[in-house]
């Protein structure tokens, strides 16, 4: 049975949106997509997303239970619901195994993985019962292939995949969806400092650009899409799929640059 909404006022009018990690980046793009289609977002961050009065910001930090305890208390009592849940939030860094300290493995199991987990746990309750509930998790190419020295980012993202598809199975008993995006090269901060720290700038981005059949990079707006989608009617058969936003980059197998046709 599909989700009926008011069709002159679209599917996320009076919708509760919210976004972890939004105040920048491919969060910030979700925000603005989901607002720009009519509903009420909710951003969930460490830090200011700035534009006061335009946009509601709780400050949430997802790796402390407490914090995300209060922020989930927070929407409840100010919006009465959660109708949609993205869990953005996420860091990266580069390291050798080696080189990697214990604490800082552990710092970035906890923002991408305990993270999504902590907030499904304490948002749920307010998401049950709400027709066309959904969570969209950020996952990364990066769960699904490698790049050196990610060790610990490569891992959480595997397992920020597989937490999807065992919460949609969970839930989907409770009327609540759950998928996962995983976006290759999109143009934020989170990656443009490996860009930037290289003496030609414009080489890079013309390398980078040929990695991908369609010739260029991601752009947040290209994920902000797909997340407006997965939570829309139109996507209420779909649960448990990890999508790929990347441009069509991993369907290349290399090749030596010598036997390049
Ligand atoms: N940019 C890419 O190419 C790319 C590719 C694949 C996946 N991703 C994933 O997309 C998501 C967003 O990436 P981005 O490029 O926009 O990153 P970004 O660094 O530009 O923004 C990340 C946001 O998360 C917030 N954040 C960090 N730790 C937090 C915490 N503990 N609690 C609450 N908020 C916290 C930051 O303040 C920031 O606003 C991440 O999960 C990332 O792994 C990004």
């Amino acid at each position: 049975m599909s989700v009926q909404h008011d069709q002159a006022k679209g599917p996320m009018q009076d919708r509760i949106v919210v976004v972890t990690g939004g105040a920048r980046g491919i969060g910030r793009a979700i925000v603005d997509r989901f607002t720009a289609e009519g509903a009420t977002v909710v951003i969930g961050d460490l830090t200011d997303p700035g534009d006061p009065g335009q946009l509601e910001w709780v400050p949430l930090d997802v790796t402390d239970e407490t914090s995300v305890i209060e922020f989930a208390q927070s929407v409840e009592a100010g919006h009465g619901g959660v109708d949609v849940l993205v869990n953005n939030a996420g860091i990266m860094a580069e390291r050798s195994i080696t080189e990697e300290t214990l604490a800082e493995w552990d710092l970035t199991m906890a923002v991408n993985l305990r993270g999504p987990f902590l907030m499904a746990k304490h948002l749920i309750p307010f998401m049950e019962g709400r027709e066309g509930a959904s969570i969209i998790n950020i996952g990364s190419i990066e769960g699904l292939v490698a790049n050196r020295l990610h060790a610990a980012y490569c891992a959480s993202k595997g397992g920020v995949h597989a937490l999807t598809r065992s919460l949609a199975l969970d839930l989907g008993p409770h009327g609540i969806r759950c998928n996962a995006i995983a976006p290759g090269w999109i143009d934020t901060d989170l990656n443009r400092s490996y860009v930037e720290r290289h003496p030609d700038r414009d080489q890079v981005v013309a390398d980078l650009e040929r990695l991908h059949p369609i010739a260029r990079i991601g752009d947040p707006a290209d994920v902000a899409a797909t997340a407006f989608w997965l939570a829309s009617p139109d996507a209420g058969f779909v649960t448990g799929q990890v999508i790929q936003v990347e441009g069509g980059r991993t369907v290349r197998l290399s090749l030596p640059t010598t036997l390049e046709p």
